[in-house]
């Protein structure tokens, strides 16, 4: 079994592909991809990166903005998932889940506040083998899904629940939420496909522009492109941890989870959204060079989280989405 110690092991001991964490950007009911134009959207999300975050978003974003809450400081790209909430099992009220950053901060990264942690990985996270497999960047208005809030039943490979008991995350990855308290919160994986159609910079499921080559968990290069999606992406992975800490004395013992995405949804609907805003040819040049981690690739600038810390976008929708709640926004 794989304790999170020797994940750190394996993280600190390999050079390939690209780890970072963003800083919590923004917590609206606004979805640009599934939903543009909706002021509000059907249900919160929690958004990281860059500040030309609206509810519609075309163009180039990476010429748009000017700040991001990522530590690569050339990154304008928007990531976000559902929020997870607490859901009382006596009272029936909900209360936002807070985010923490993933642990390990490194590659000097401390300071980073709530947030996620982004990775493209070329191949895995141990070697590149970009004399066989290049990695293309994604392009100027790309945007893709996994997942998705309607899903039964179990959610796709590669979107995952774990338990984190003190420090260490548990193995093996889960299907559903953790069915006991959590000492160190819920930890929760999106692994994106890899695979374009190398034309559509979307399509109107958001997915099938892409191919979901994801058949493993884990960080595995993904199998062969088949020919209608035959350009091989970087592999695009987010990791959140949500601090249920708080509510663990709430969660009478032997009941059901308590908790609940922002839709009212169970572990099956787990989904996230990706917005390419990488300024210019940064994320090509990344992609382009062999076995580089927290050091942004030899070619990326990085920033001080107490500098993307700072970027902000305005409150566009004004409702209340903490505290106690009556029920669920938009629900
Ligand atoms: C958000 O988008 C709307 C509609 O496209 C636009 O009018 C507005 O200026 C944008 N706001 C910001 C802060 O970018
Ligand atoms: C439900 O319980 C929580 C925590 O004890 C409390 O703060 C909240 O106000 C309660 N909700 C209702 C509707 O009573
Ligand atoms: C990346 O590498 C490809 C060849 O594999 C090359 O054509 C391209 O110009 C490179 N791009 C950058 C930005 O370095």
């Amino acid at each position: 079994m794989k304790t999170f110690a020797t994940a750190l092991a394996l993280l600190t001991s390999v050079e390939a592909g690209l780890r970072f964490p963003c800083s919590t950007l923004t917590i609206q009911r606004l979805d640009p991809v599934v939903q543009p134009g909706s002021l509000p959207a059907a249900h919160v999300h929690h958004i990281v990166g860059g500040n030309a975050f609206n509810s519609t978003m075309t163009g180039d974003v990476g010429a748009r903005a000017t700040c991001t809450t990522c530590q690569m400081a050339n990154d304008f790209s928007n990531y976000w998932t559902a929020v997870l909430y607490f859901k009382h099992p006596t009272n029936g009220s909900y209360h936002r889940v807070p985010v923490v950053p993933v642990q390990p901060l490194l590659g000097g990264s401390n300071g980073a506040q709530g947030g996620l942690t982004v990775y493209y990985t070329q191949f895995d996270l141990s070697k590149d083998n970009l004399k066989t497999q290049p990695v293309k960047s994604f392009q100027p208005g790309f945007r893709m899904t996994v997942g998705s809030p309607t899903k039964s039943g179990k959610p796709q490979t590669g979107l995952r629940y774990q338990c984190i008991q003190g420090s260490n995350r548990q193995f093996p990855e889960l299907t559903d939420f953790p069915p006991k308290p959590c000492t160190g919160g819920i930890f929760t994986t999106h692994h994106f496909p890899a695979c374009w159609d190398g034309v559509n910079l979307d399509s109107p499921d958001h997915q099938s522009h892409m191919y979901n080559t994801i058949s493993s968990d884990g960080f595995t290069n993904a199998p062969a492109c088949p020919s209608t999606h035959p350009v091989r992406m970087p592999q695009v992975t987010y990791e959140t941890t949500w601090d249920t800490t708080k509510f663990n004395s709430l969660w009478p013992s032997g009941g059901p989870n308590p908790f609940v995405w922002s839709f009212e949804g169970t572990a099956a609907g787990t989904h996230a959204d990706y917005m390419f805003g990488w300024k210019g040819d940064e994320l090509q040049k990344a992609m382009n060079k062999s076995e580089c981690f927290y050091d942004g690739c030899g070619s990326i600038t990085k920033q001080a989280m107490t500098t993307a810390n700072q970027c902000t976008v305005k409150d566009f929708v004004g409702e209340v989405t903490d505290g106690w709640l009556d029920k669920l926004p938009g629900q």
